[in-house]
């Protein structure tokens, strides 16, 4: 992959998560929400990946089935997770709770908002630890300023309550509590969407520094292109449960190759250029019944016969971009059957 021209031929490095061919539904009266059909995405080690999409289109449904946390009437119905070489959806469950915070963290969706109004900082930050590793309560005390730190909180929070904080301070909260283990992953699920603008951008970039001095890996969910812009080196695109593209940031904004991607684009409001707010006609399908074919043709400007008729599949156009689209013209494998190494040659 990325080096067909030169004729050699070497296996990439390994990645450290793979999902591939994940399906998670939601067993609901009127029959089975398909929150995640069968998607496929890479993350390498030191990778900082956005995860970007419509509302309910499957990003947290994605973040909570990696961390094994999907409860009925969510199911995990197929696919792997491999963190490394291991699928964490066969680890017994005691395996995967060591897991949790060791080496995969999750902020979660709202997660600020879910702090104890009747606990005192500390002990909401020592808890975690508490919970995912053995030591002494001065180790755990250890960890829980280093991760105050790093954040940039000083200490006297540690003797605080979440309403004495400004809702930037209990998301760095948030990010402590996932730092506190060294993780090598660390997925955040719209860490900054609750707050006002430069919060935003603040945390946002605390959150990227942070990684960066864990030597860990992050992907970052959310809606705001721009941000994503700012914070990641590769972005995913979500639709109605697939990913339908995913690359290097540069070359999705510079040469975005799904229909969809370039309306997220320009939809973005820009103060350069005056001009009419434009918005994606139609709505999201219904994950109930989605459309036969590619599901974005019902809303797509440049659908043909084909997209009404066959689902297009993740296909690499340019080293380590991939978009799922039959205008593209190619009709090879997935990203892993490509993916695997082929020396025969
Ligand atoms: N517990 C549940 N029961 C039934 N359906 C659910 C449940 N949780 C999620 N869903 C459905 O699964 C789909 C994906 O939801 P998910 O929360 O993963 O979307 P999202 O991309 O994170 O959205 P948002 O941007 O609003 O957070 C949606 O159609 C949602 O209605
Ligand atoms: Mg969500």
């Amino acid at each position: 992959m990325g080096n067909r021209d030169t004729g050699i031929r070497t296996p990439r490095p390994q990645p450290l998560l793979q999902i591939k061919n994940l399906d998670v539904s939601y067993h609901v009266p009127g029959g089975r929400i398909q929150a995640v059909a069968g998607i496929n995405l890479q993350v390498s080690k030191g990778d900082t990946l956005g995860l970007v999409g419509e509302s309910g289109c499957g990003k947290s449904t994605t973040a909570m089935a990696i961390l094994r946390l999907i409860k009925p009437p969510g199911y995990i119905e197929r696919g792997e997770i491999l963190l490394k070489d291991q699928d964490v959806l066969a680890l017994p469950l005691e395996e995967m709770r060591q897991i949790r915070g060791r080496q995969l963290a999750l902020i979660p969706q709202g997660a600020m908002n879910s702090l104890s109004p009747v606990t005192k900082i500390r002990e909401q930050l020592m808890d975690g630890i508490i919970t995912h590793r053995s030591g002494t309560k001065r180790e755990a005390i250890e960890r829980v300023e280093t991760a105050l730190d790093m954040v940039g909180l000083p200490n006297r929070v540690l003797n605080m309550y979440p309403h004495e904080l400004s809702g930037g301070m209990k998301q760095r909260v948030c990010i402590a509590m996932a730092i506190s283990l060294n993780p090598e992953l660390i997925i955040a699920d719209e860490p900054t969407s609750a707050l006002d603008v430069v919060a935003q951008r603040v945390v946002s970039q605390t959150l990227v520094e942070v990684k960066e001095k864990l030597g860990s890996t992050l992907i970052t969910i959310g809606h705001d292109m721009g941000l994503m812009a700012q914070m990641a080196n590769r972005i995913a695109i979500m639709y109605a449960g697939r990913i339908v593209e995913v690359g290097p940031i540069s070359s999705v904004y510079a040469e975005p190759l799904h229909p969809y991607t370039r309306l997220l684009i320009v939809s973005v409001p820009s103060i350069h250029e005056k001009r009419e707010l434009r918005g994606i006609p139609g709505l999201p399908p219904s994950l109930l019944e989605p459309p036969a074919g590619c599901v974005f043709n019902p809303r797509c400007p440049e659908a043909t016969p084909l997209c009404r008729s066959r689902k297009p599949v993740l296909q690499e156009m340019e080293p380590g971009h991939f978009a799922a689209c039959h205008l593209l013209g190619k009709t090879e494998g997935t990203m892993f059957e490509k993916e695997a190494p082929d020396y025969s040659h």
